[in-house]
């Protein structure tokens, strides 16, 4: 296993350019299997999640190629059956479900299981895919839902904890085939979903509103090939402005969607974070301050601000003198970065889904084990703002959903290296 080894209190500089989108490229990916004609994506970041998507893809039968950023994908020959081995490896693997529904009218895929930031159900996928008239059922830990023929049909897709991405996505990917009208209510409204049904109308599917809790899908009989490029990632994007102002740095974020990122620039803006862009041309200002101040936050489906920032926004408020108070609404656990926190001297309190961060006192570096992908950027962070040396220990975590974190971060003036071993 690999750790990042971080010599922190170095302010970063200078300029970074921000990858493709892991939550747009995953589902755009799968829908290539809609149909059995070439698709060409780019701007594809190249991530552990996205190399795993390819070999399940490849897995179902599809040719798959990955090169400087372009993935080609030819899904000619197609099996329905996504196995246990691959799914439990990477959950985002159920959106391979709404495809296969849509071109086979069946799919035998997995169930994902849960992960460290909560049970992970996928009901209202499956409500998704009864309402389009499959038969569902789960047998020995698979799904397996069948149709003669998909009716297009409404559905409420909302849940205890709001809208769902991948419902969303697999039930947008398994209606555009089918027959007559399709109405998602409460979908949905990030960007990638966005990206995503820009992609499949790319492919010739009608469908309106995606952004909207009210996406309207006209089936088709067929979809044809389509070449695409994915969005920026908005969370990457926030991650490197959140390591910048903790650093007391001062940088300009390249290739990025601020129009995107609103809640995130509100929030850090409110905290004292010096922060300016540019909707033209996708470049985000930013520099951190000496006096940080000390917020309120809640995770909300987009458009408000998003869990997967939640982490290292947590490592940002432990240097801001006072009392922050930061709510998880969307996952049941999403903590786990709080313990590892604490090491670097964080003063932090969990109750229920509010974590009380009393910040101010500076952080001091030390050995820090990476839980989960978000959990892990926190770390890095916070690492980057201690004094001394700290080691993030099981970075294939990190290395998921961020692309070249290390070059990046040295490329802005952090000292950090990549290592071997534990
Ligand atoms: C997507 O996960 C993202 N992953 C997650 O990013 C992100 O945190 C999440 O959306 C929320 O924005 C990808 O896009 C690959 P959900 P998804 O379905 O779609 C509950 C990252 O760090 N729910 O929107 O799986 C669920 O338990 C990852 O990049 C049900 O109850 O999340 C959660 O509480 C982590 N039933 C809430 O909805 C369902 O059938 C939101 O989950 C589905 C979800």
């Amino acid at each position: 296993m690999e750790s990042l080894l971080i010599h922190g209190s170095v302010p970063l500089q200078g300029e970074v350019q921000i990858s493709g989108a892991k939550n747009a490229a995953l589902p755009i990916m799968a829908a290539a299997l809609l149909t059995s004609e070439p698709c060409v994506i780019r701007r594809v970041p190249d991530l552990s999640d996205v190399r795993f998507m390819c070999r399940l893809l490849q897995s179902l039968g599809a040719e798959v190629e990955f090169n400087n950023g372009m993935v080609k994908i030819c899904a000619r020959e197609l099996k329905p059956f996504a196995d246990y081995e691959l799914v439990r490896q990477m959950r985002a693997s159920v959106c391979v479900m709404g495809p296969l529904l849509g071109r086979l009218r069946e799919c035998v895929v997995s169930l994902p299981g849960g992960c460290v930031i909560g049970p992970r159900p996928i009901d209202l996928h499956l409500k998704g895919f009864a309402a389009l008239s499959a038969q569902v059922k789960i047998e020995g830990g698979y799904v397996h839902a069948k149709a003669d023929r998909l009716q297009g049909a409404e559905i409420f897709l909302g849940g205890r904890n709001g809208s769902t991405v991948l419902g969303t996505a697999n039930v947008m990917m398994a209606a555009v085939l089918a027959q007559g009208e399709t109405v998602i209510e409460s979908a949905a409204c990030e960007p990638e979903i966005v990206d995503l049904a820009n992609f499949l109308k790319a492919m010739g599917a009608k469908i309106e509103g995606a952004g909207s809790p009210t996406i309207k899908i006209h089936g088709v009989e067929k979809l044809h090939g389509a070449e695409y490029e994915i969005i920026p990632d908005r969370i990457e994007a926030a991650t490197y402005i959140i390591a910048v102002a903790a650093t007391k740095g001062e940088a300009i974020i390249k290739g990025a969607r601020p129009d995107h990122m609103h809640a995130v620039l509100d929030k850090l803006l409110e905290a004292g974070v010096l922060i300016d862009w540019n909707n033209k041309n996708g470049t985000i200002y930013v520099r951190g301050t000496e006096n940080l101040k000390p917020i309120e936050v809640t995770t909300l489906p987009y458009p408000g601000f998003p869990t997967d920032v939640q982490a290292q926004l947590m490592a940002l408020m432990t240097l801001a003198p006072g009392i922050s108070v930061i709510t998880e609404r969307v996952f049941e656990s999403r903590f786990m970065h709080i313990s590892e926190l604490t090491r670097l001297g964080a003063e932090i309190q969990l109750e229920g889904p509010t974590a009380i961060v009393k910040g101010g006192r500076p952080l001091s570096g030390a050995p820090v084990m990476a839980s989960d992908l978000r959990a892990s950027a926190a770390l890095v962070i916070a690492g980057l703002a201690a004094s001394g040396t700290t080691i993030v220990h099981r970075i294939y975590h990190i290395d998921r959903g961020y692309e070249k974190i290390d070059s990046k971060l040295a490329q802005l003036g952090a000292r950090i290296q990549r290592i071997k071993g534990e």
